[in-house]
């Protein structure tokens, strides 16, 4: 979005302001499609289950990972009025449960849609097995996260030594193991971590299939496709060209590929603008306090370990200053060195883009302080 409209927006809405960008959600999704055309795409709702972005994914074509009651729900809206079997059929095909650990409470609600689920642990295997035996399973494996922003698998997976006795001990509960999924961590900018993981899907198929579990035949390839936050992300036409040699290697065409893009569908569709509310000069460093911060737009900071540098819709001598989120609490830090110009005043306006995922998602109400204002455009 251009700086005008920004500003525009910004002062007819108020601020803080969550403005979320639906062409921008239909171009991601397509550059998804375009270059990885073996993939079927489910948007890890997480980044930002905002009714509406699932909506506009819904609409574009997009199938969903889901990982709470809430998060199905929120899918489950757009096909409420579909006719049983087809809805049925939508569930099948087009929503995967991807959370390893459920609650039994969850499995039993999850059981009459008789979705894909994801398990990878002995305990699950049971709990699915007791809550939940109409459902499809994926097996999560543990897969190296090196050098990702966010890391995963020191929470979930099992380790490929044990993954086919997990696949064989599923199948003599009397369960059907569907497939096998891994998440390589978020912002992956590591692609060999994808290499890595698909050499070790390879491998387990392979044993699988040996051992007579020729029914396993979906690999998940989990989120982790990398947003353009800077310039050093190399593009994801270079990582989808790596995946799609090495799908060709190692799988042959009757897997089905799928993958769980959360960041990079959502990412740069969101765009933040603040307003100053304070200034100060504390250790010499010009010092903003903005109307929004880490308990809110700016979560993602804390929990996604990302940065969103803001910038200013004027010009002028900028020099490194400190931006503070509006609670009292000094972690409430949005940037100590974010370059902006030095003469900024109470009132005028700051953005950030490429906030997203991981951000509003994360909004909390600390201190009395809603979550900003989201408005669509685009839709
Ligand atoms: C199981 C699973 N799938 C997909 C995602 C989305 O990942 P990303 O936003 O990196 O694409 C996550 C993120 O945590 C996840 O845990």
């Amino acid at each position: 979005m251009n700086k005008s409209e920004l500003k525009r927006l910004a002062q007819k809405h108020g601020t803080p302001l969550f403005i979320v960008d639906h062409d921008a959600l239909r171009r991601n999704y397509l550059e998804f499609k375009k270059y990885l055309p073996r993939v079927q795409a489910y948007y890890a709702v997480k980044a930002n289950s905002d009714p509406a972005i699932v909506r506009t994914l819904y609409k574009a074509g997009a199938s969903f990972d889901v990982a709470s009651m809430p998060e199905f729900n929120i899918v489950y809206e757009n096909i409420k009025g579909m006719p049983p079997k087809k809805r049925q059929d939508y569930i099948w095909d087009k929503i995967i449960y991807a959370n390893p650990i459920k609650a039994t409470e969850t499995l039993e609600e999850l059981d009459k849609y008789k979705p894909l689920v994801t398990f990878d642990n002995t305990e699950e295997i049971k709990k699915i097995k007791r809550h939940a035996p109409h459902a499809g399973l994926v097996l999560r494996l543990k897969v190296p996260n090196t050098g990702a922003m966010v890391e995963l698998s020191s929470k979930f997976g099992a380790s490929p030594g044990e993954a086919v006795d997990l696949i064989e001990q599923a199948f003599k509960s009397g369960l059907v193991v569907e497939g096998l999924s891994f998440h390589v961590g978020s912002q992956c900018t590591n692609f060999e971590n994808y290499v890595q993981a698909l050499n070790l899907s390879a491998s387990v198929f392979n044993e699988a299939w040996a051992r007579g579990y020729k029914q396993v035949k979906i690999l998940d390839i989990g989120g982790g496709f990398p947003a353009p936050y800077d310039k050093n992300v190399k593009p994801f036409k270079t990582l989808a060209k790596m995946l799609n040699s090495e799908f060709e290697k190692l799988f042959p065409p009757h897997i089905e590929i799928l993958a769980e893009p959360g960041r990079f569908l959502v990412a740069t569709a969101g765009t933040s603008v603040v307003k100053i509310i304070g200034t100060a000069i504390r250790d010499t460093k010009r010092c903003y306090y903005v109307n929004d911060g880490v308990y809110h737009t700016y979560s993602g900071i804390i929990f996604d370990h990302c940065t969103y540098p803001l910038k200013s819709f004027s010009g002028g001598q900028t020099e490194i200053c400190a931006v503070f989120g509006p609670t009292c609490d000094a972690l409430d830090t949005i940037s100590m060195s974010n370059e902006l110009p030095g003469n900024l005043k109470l009132g005028d306006l700051l953005y950030s883009e490429n906030i997203g995922a991981y951000s509003h998602a994360s909004s909390t109400y600390f201190n009395g302080f809603p979550p900003a204002k989201v408005l669509h455009v685009n839709k």
